[in-house]
């Protein structure tokens, strides 16, 4: 079991944002806002999950995850309160997020499902999301030049990804879920994964009036395809999750250990 502490960050969300807040950088400023409009609607939507997975658990071995459980959720639901802090200075900017109301309405389809269905999905996502957070830990100068409260509210949320990336995937094989629908759930996430978050990415560059610098387009191309780009990077943890051996604690966190370790000025732990 991991041992999952909550953290209250240190800094101030409240404060407005500044535009191009990722270092002046139109392409990184817009993707990594797109990513943010999807964490209110979806961490809440993967703390139901593994919440009603725990529920579903025998007896036993919701003992052996409560702690974990609960840490899962403390920490979801301080990302989901200062994303969406941080979000509401996004639409003051002007954009618009379509990808959360288009994630809820997807969500809907899935009531009366099979509590597995969610969980799969969900330990899909934070696949997702932990190799995204290894990515930005491993380079942290695509966050250079940010406001600093913006690279800590960042770095923090990556660490702690990182940290609880194997709750909701443990808690589906305890469910006895199967590797065809866990696989089957990762290959439609993706699509649909991909797809949102291309679409708010160039719909907030619409909106910022950038889509057609030449600028956008060449930080876009350093940014996704450069050696240290994300898509490069993220590839090969991407297809480990296709092995039938997988388990998320195969891919190194040490990172996230180490920045959790050197920064703790910067959050204090209310529950550990
Ligand atoms: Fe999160
Ligand atoms: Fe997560």
């Amino acid at each position: 079991m991991t041992d999952l502490v909550v953290r209250r960050l240190l800094v101030d969300i409240e404060a407005p944002i500044a535009r191009h807040w990722c270092g002046g950088d139109a392409f990184r400023t817009a993707l990594f806002n797109a990513l943010s409009m999807s964490f209110p609607i979806g961490e809440q939507f993967f703390i139901d999950s593994v919440r009603n997975g725990f529920k579903a658990l025998p007896k036993p071995a919701q003992q052996r995850f409560r702690n974990e459980v609960q840490g899962f959720i403390g920490q979801e639901a301080t990302h989901r309160r200062l994303h969406a802090l941080f979000n509401g200075h996004l639409e003051k900017q002007g954009l618009a997020n379509a990808w959360g109301p288009r994630a809820l309405e997807r969500m809907k389809m899935l009531e009366g499902v099979d509590v597995r269905h969610p969980v799969a999905i969900t330990a899909a996502n934070e696949h997702f999301t932990a190799i995204l957070a290894e990515w930005m830990l491993r380079n942290p100068d695509f966050l250079a030049g940010s406001d600093a409260r913006l690279q800590t509210l960042w770095l923090w949320h990556s660490a702690e990804e990182s940290e609880h990336k194997s709750t909701a995937f443990d808690i589906y094989q305890a469910l006895g879920g199967t590797d065809e629908w866990r696989l089957r759930w990762f290959r439609r996430v993706t699509l649909i994964f991909l797809g949102d978050l291309l679409r708010q990415t160039l719909s907030n560059l619409r909106r910022d009036g950038t889509l057609w610098r030449r600028s956008t387009w060449r930080s876009a191309a350093v940014t996704l395809f450069s050696a240290r780009g994300l898509l490069r990077q993220t590839i090969g943890p991407w297809h480990a999750y296709r092995r039938a051996d997988f388990h998320p604690r195969q891919q190194d966190s040490s990172l996230a250990v180490r920045w959790l370790a050197e920064h703790g000025d910067q959050f204090t732990p209310v529950r550990a």
